[in-house]
């Protein structure tokens, strides 16, 4: 069987990235191409960059897009860090319009996790594995016996009275200038809520602060195991074309 390549593509609050994937391996083929997100990131203007995106590679076939908000049957569903037009948004009816191309999109983490489950820290790992990505904001996608349960959001419970993401992210520990050991006891605060509300087998840590996690790991006490995730910036690429080179039909 000819095995044809997915193009994955990766939204982010700065970037919007894409390339060609190797489903059945789960790496890239050739150079990841980046625009920079247009500002204000409007569903219209996004739209044009993935159509580049699309374009750049001369591509024709599965799109797999990730989006960071709750992301229903393609319909975005929230705008925590994007702009609050994406609220209500079908960004897969746009995307595929602008394309002509078949187009599935996901939450960010769940597509992270997807490819962390399929190639990367989560492999051969059942039961229920919690990914939480660490970036601007907090992403979370959960498996159990290796299917994804979609849209978590648990970057959004609350804790102390403040939603987790608002305390514990990436971003603030950079804007607070937090050391390592300062912010690791709120990520720890975290995993052990987590771990209280959902008994879970695995953590993996993804996100930018995977690259770094022999600088924080040392302070987590969460008796659950914690891992790095091994994709570092692809696993959301990685994921969304895998996710789109199975759903959508051929
Ligand atoms: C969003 C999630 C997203 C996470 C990571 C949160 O603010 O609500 O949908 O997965 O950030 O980007």
């Amino acid at each position: 069987m000819v095995n044809h390549p997915v193009l994955g593509i990766d939204i982010g609050g700065s970037g919007i990235k894409g390339a060609l994937v190797d489903v059945e391996k789960g790496t890239l083929i050739g150079e990841r191409h980046r625009i920079p997100t247009p500002q204000p990131a409007t569903p219209q203007a996004v739209t044009k960059v993935v159509e580049e995106l699309r374009s750049h590679f001369d591509y024709r076939g599965k799109i797999g897009v990730t989006f960071p908000a709750v992301v229903r049957h393609g319909v975005t569903h929230t705008a925590a860090n994007v702009d609050s037009s994406w609220i209500g948004a079908d960004a897969a009816g746009s995307f595929s319009k602008a394309t002509g191309c078949n187009v599935q999109v996901l939450n960010d983490a769940d597509a992270a996790g997807v490819a962390e489950m399929a190639f990367g820290a989560g492999r051969e790992h059942d039961g229920v594995v919690f990914m939480l990505t660490f970036g601007t904001g907090i992403g979370s996608a959960v498996f159990t016996e290796g299917e994804l349960l979609p849209n978590t959001e648990l970057g959004h419970l609350e804790l102390g009275g403040r939603e987790v993401e608002d305390w514990a992210s990436d971003k603030v520990r950079k804007e607070s200038d937090l050391g390592w050991k300062k912010w690791a006891k709120r990520v720890d605060r975290y995993l052990q809520y987590l771990e209280f509300l959902f008994s879970p087998d695995l953590f993996i840590i993804g996100g930018g602060v995977s690259k770094k996690s022999t600088r924080f790991f040392p302070y987590l006490e969460v008796t659950v195991p914690v891992v790095a995730a091994e994709l570092l910036n692809e696993a959301g690429i990685v994921g969304a074309a895998y996710v789109a080179g199975r759903t959508i039909p051929s």
